[in-house]
């Protein structure tokens, strides 16, 4: 332990990366880091990982900024770890507020993450650069969406839609003229339609706001990566396997020269900050999570804990490219449930 000892503080502390990233954080190998974990739910599993933790209002809440900020000013952590979705945004809107308190909340913008959560938005933010996207519409009405439907394919080629603001496939239905038998062949349980099952059930009630997709196919594949001003610093590519609840339950990591470029223009032109998740199907970009995710780590690529010595201004530019050469592309994880005891 050659370096002085961090103070962390890392939200959703019991979603479903959150055990191996406080594990990995921990065997940094060069310096004590106490972390301090916050969930909305008590029975969050950083509760027993982290060396302190406490119960929240959910990120949606008026009320989750000002209790993350009461926690700061007692617990003095440097660094400010974001791991869902549903926060990001409000400690994006609160950055001056947390390093005014001395503690650096690694998110980026406020505008850039309200972008990146509406994946409307973000194809529209992106329509200008070489990066690939499946065509999309935004139908404000059924007939419009009936007509969407036919001009991105349908009946020939199957359409999806999604809501805008979503997260683990919430909401993604696919409108195919697929048989039934061929349906049960499908992996994850897709939910799946016909145009004339989704007119009956999106026909009641005020038309919903959603996006209705050209359906691609290929290999799914993120891109995370750790970016300072825009730029990727350090990065890792790998295929998302065994989907399970909208979750993927293995890796593989890869070299995909192709993605990365990709991902360098998505962060460019969302003037993207801190960590990014940036996922593809095939060649298509999908969607950009800007924050802490799953990620696949090497004992020697430690990827938050390199991106919060970056931020800390540990890193210098030699010190980046002898990390992310060390980055093994023979590297596989799996995913598993485990379980912690206590008495009440
Ligand atoms: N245009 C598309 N074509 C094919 N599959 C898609 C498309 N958009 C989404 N999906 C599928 O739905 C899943 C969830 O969509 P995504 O945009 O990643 O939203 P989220 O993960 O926030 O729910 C993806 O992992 C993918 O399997
Ligand atoms: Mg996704």
């Amino acid at each position: 332990m050659t370096l002085p000892p961090l103070r962390l503080l890392l939200t959703a502390a019991g979603c479903p990366g959150a055990s191996t990233l406080i594990r990995m954080l921990k065997a940094n190998g060069e310096r004590e880091i106490t972390i301090h974990g916050v969930d909305m739910r008590a029975e969050a599993v950083g509760r027993f990982l982290c060396d302190g933790f406490e119960v929240v209002p959910p990120g949606g809440s008026p009320a989750y900024v000002p209790a993350l900020l009461e926690i700061v000013r007692r617990e003095r952590p440097d660094v400010v770890l974001v791991q869902s979705s549903d926060e990001v945004e409000a400690v994006a809107r609160a950055r001056g507020t947390f390093a005014d308190l001395g503690a650096r909340a690694l998110v980026a913008g406020p505008d850039a993450v309200a972008v990146c959560n509406d994946k409307a938005a973000m194809h529209a933010a992106l329509c200008d650069t070489p990066v690939l996207q499946p065509r999309s519409l935004v139908p404000q009405s059924i007939d419009e969406f009936v007509a969407g439907v036919h001009e991105l394919g349908y009946p020939q080629a199957p359409v999806c839609f999604k809501p805008p603001v979503s997260k683990g496939s919430r909401g993604f239905h696919v409108v195919t003229t697929e048989g039934g038998d061929r349906l049960l062949e499908r992996r994850g349980g897709l939910a799946t339609l016909t145009l004339e099952q989704a007119v009956a059930a999106l026909r009641h009630g005020p038309f919903p706001h959603l996006l209705l997709m050209e359906h691609v196919s290929g290999p799914e594949s993120v891109v995370d990566a750790y970016v300072a001003g825009g730029e990727m610093v350090l990065f890792q590519a790998k295929t998302r396997e065994a989907v399970r609840a909208g979750l993927a339950m293995s890796f593989r990591t890869v070299e995909r020269p192709a993605h990365v470029a990709a991902s360098r223009h998505v962060c460019r032109a969302l003037g993207l900050e801190a960590f990014v998740s940036i996922q593809f199907i095939g060649d298509h970009l999908i969607e950009v999570n800007p924050r802490v995710s799953t990620f696949v780590y090497q004992e020697d690529f430690i990827l938050p804990y390199l991106g919060v010595k970056h931020a800390l201004g540990e890193l210098d530019a030699t010190a980046v490219a002898r990390a992310q050469s060390r980055l093994r592309t023979s590297r596989r994880s799996i995913r598993y449930y485990d379980q912690v005891f206590w008495d009440e």
